[in-house]
């Protein structure tokens, strides 16, 4: 007979997976702690999702990672791990700061190379990029405010290309956006994303629900048909 599911037992599971899948780093655990040192919040994301984008960009063959969101570059070093040595991630964050700390991590993690961090909002960073004829990426990772997903989404699309993967992180937040009016802006943010890949012709789709304190989500997204 299975537990009862609850909190304790989804974190007890959590940790298995990770036990057995996520090989001890230095860099990544180096990565947390300076972050934490500066000052930053700990809204990375986790080690077993940070091990899934990884499986997904090698899958995917992505030589091209666009992600909106680095905070201190924790999901930046696993998406840049999964690149071939002449693959190129760029990642969007609007506080210097958090830049800082990301070019410090990516320094250390080795992946700086491969690594370009632009520094603004992210929806004048993406404007600037359709604006120089950024050829499109294989993989696209959302996970800055939440308020801009629909509009980070509607960008994202014009740098893709069919086939092009497009993730979103935070688009369950413990089951806010299933209430219809979320009283939080961010679960808002996020219901609209989900009812926006839900609904869209050049889109397939799927939430894959996401352990942490709470249950969460990642939006996993294939780009389908030409504009
Ligand atoms: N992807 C990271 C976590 C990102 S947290 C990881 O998992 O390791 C969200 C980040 O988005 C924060 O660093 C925040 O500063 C940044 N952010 C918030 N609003 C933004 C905006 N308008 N444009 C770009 N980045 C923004
Ligand atoms: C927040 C942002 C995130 O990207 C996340 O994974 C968790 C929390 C936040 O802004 O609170
Ligand atoms: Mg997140």
């Amino acid at each position: 007979m299975p537990e009862a599911f609850n909190e304790q037992l989804a974190e007890q599971i959590d940790r298995y997976i990770e036990r057995l899948f996520v090989l001890p780093d230095d860099s990544l655990t180096q990565n947390l702690s300076d972050a934490a040192a500066a000052g930053l919040p700990a809204i990375n994301i986790s080690p077993n999702e940070g091990k899934l984008l990884y499986l997904i960009a090698k899958m995917s063959r992505a030589k091209r990672i666009l992600e909106i969101g680095t905070l201190g570059g924790y999901s930046t070093t696993w998406l840049a791990r999964a690149l071939p040595a002449d693959g190129k991630l760029i990642t969007l964050e609007l506080d210097q700061a958090h830049a800082a700390v990301a070019r410090h991590n990516l320094d250390r993690a080795g992946v700086a190379d491969r690594v370009e961090i632009i520094i603004g909002r992210g929806v004048d960073s993406l404007n600037a990029l359709l604006d120089r004829n950024e050829p499109p990426f294989d993989l696209i990772f959302i996970d800055a405010d939440k308020p801009s997903y629909v509009e980070y989404l509607n960008r994202a699309l014009r740098l893709a290309r069919t086939g092009t993967v497009i993730l979103a992180d935070n688009v369950i937040r413990n089951g806010r956006v299933m209430s219809e009016q979320p009283t939080d802006a961010s679960s808002r943010g996020a219901r609209a994303y989900n009812e926006a890949i839900a609904a869209h012709p050049r889109l397939e789709s799927l939430v894959l629900p996401i352990i942490r304190e709470n249950l969460d989500g990642l939006s996993i997204s294939i780009v389908t048909g030409n504009e």
